[in-house]
């Protein structure tokens, strides 16, 4: 059952134009963050969407929730056109899709007690009754582990993993059906990242929320997500079921990805065999991506026939989507 569906959403920002760009009458170009990118999120999934830096990732993410307007596409939510949603449908979306972000800090109010935050949260959607407030912040709370008395003090008294559970507690006061969460861990100490994650896993199952999980860090998509999706410059490359795609990744660029993701344990030469197989080369300028695929400067199996035209992303005789036309089977 398909909670979200997006179809062909593209995302470009004016690139920045130097006084020389201006002065010599150069056109104003375009950074290609999201590109055509089509995608659906099950409801009660937990969806992974890796990339390496740059590749759209977040600007994908803030199109979900309308931080973003998308320059093409759709979105559909629960059979709802969001980009057209307006008044109090839009409140509602606004609700029901909440957003994690990687620096909980940058977006909780320094002035405001944990207590006030969340029971502003619940009071703009008005999710309980006044009276009730108080004791649905300490549930909240308490759903992410936290001790009641948080709710007096301050967002700079608590360490970076508490804070990203006052953020998961925020948004989960008004009761979404999704969450989108944006490299929630990634500015965690190791140690502290399990902890955040396996709270996501409970959550999940505790409250049948749907999650979209955005990193770069593929342990944690494997350890995470029912499915996977592999961004490229803008672009989804390949999707699938995630310990399947882990199995046997299908696009050249995911198997490099996985090949260079360190094992747990790895034995010494496995580890050193497994770094030089990584991606090789730079990943190009969204400002003027490869013609064709785009990974193709960065393929060992690239043809001529790779430069051509951008490969659309199809099952190729496989289980699941992929968009290389050397992919058969
Ligand atoms: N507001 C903006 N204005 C101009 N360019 C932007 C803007 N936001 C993102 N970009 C550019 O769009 C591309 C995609 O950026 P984005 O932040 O979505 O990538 P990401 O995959 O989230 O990367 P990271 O892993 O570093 O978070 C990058 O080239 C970035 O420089
Ligand atoms: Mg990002």
């Amino acid at each position: 059952m398909t909670l979200l569906a997006v179809e062909g959403v593209s995302k470009r920002f004016p690139a920045r134009r130097g006084l020389v760009d201006v002065l010599s009458g150069r056109p104003r170009q375009a950074v290609h963050a999201v590109e055509q990118v089509s995608l659906e999120v099950r409801r009660g999934e937990t969806l992974g969407i890796v990339g390496e830096s740059g590749c759209g990732k977040s600007t994908f993410a803030r199109c979900l929730v309308r931080l973003y307007e998308p320059d093409e596409g759709a979105i559909r939510f629960e059979g709802a056109d969001v980009l057209a949603l307006q008044g109090d449908a839009r409140r509602n979306f606004n609700r029901h899709v909440q957003m994690v972000f990687q620096d909980p800090y940058g977006s909780l109010n320094p002035r405001m007690t944990v207590g006030d935050t969340l029971a502003e949260a619940l009071s703009v959607h008005a999710v309980v009754a006044r009276a009730q407030v108080p004791a649905r912040v300490r549930e909240l709370l308490d759903l992410v582990h936290l001790p009641a008395d948080a709710a007096e003090r301050y967002p700079h008294e608590f360490s970076g993993g508490q804070r990203q559970r006052i953020g998961i507690a925020r948004a989960l006061a008004v009761e979404p059906s999704l969450i989108i969460a944006d490299e929630p861990v990634s500015a965690l100490d190791v140690s502290v990242q399990a902890s955040i994650v396996n709270l996501f896993l409970e959550l999940q199952a505790r409250l049948g929320l749907t999650l979209v999980f955005i990193t770069h860090d593929l342990r944690l998509v494997k350890h995470m997500t029912h499915r996977v999706a592999v961004m490229y410059l803008g672009r989804i490359v390949e999707v699938g079921p995630t310990a399947d795609l882990f199995a046997a990744p299908r696009h050249p660029y995911t198997q490099a990805l996985i090949r260079a993701v360190p094992h747990v344990k790895p034995a010494a030469r496995e580890a050193r065999r497994n770094r030089q197989a990584a991606v090789t080369g730079e990943l190009p300028s969204p400002l003027k991506p490869p013609p064709g695929c785009a990974f193709h400067p960065r393929c060992p199996i690239a043809q001529p026939a790779c430069a051509q035209a951008v490969p659309a992303l199809e099952d190729r005789g496989g289980a699941w989507p992929v968009a290389c036309i050397r992919v058969s089977g």
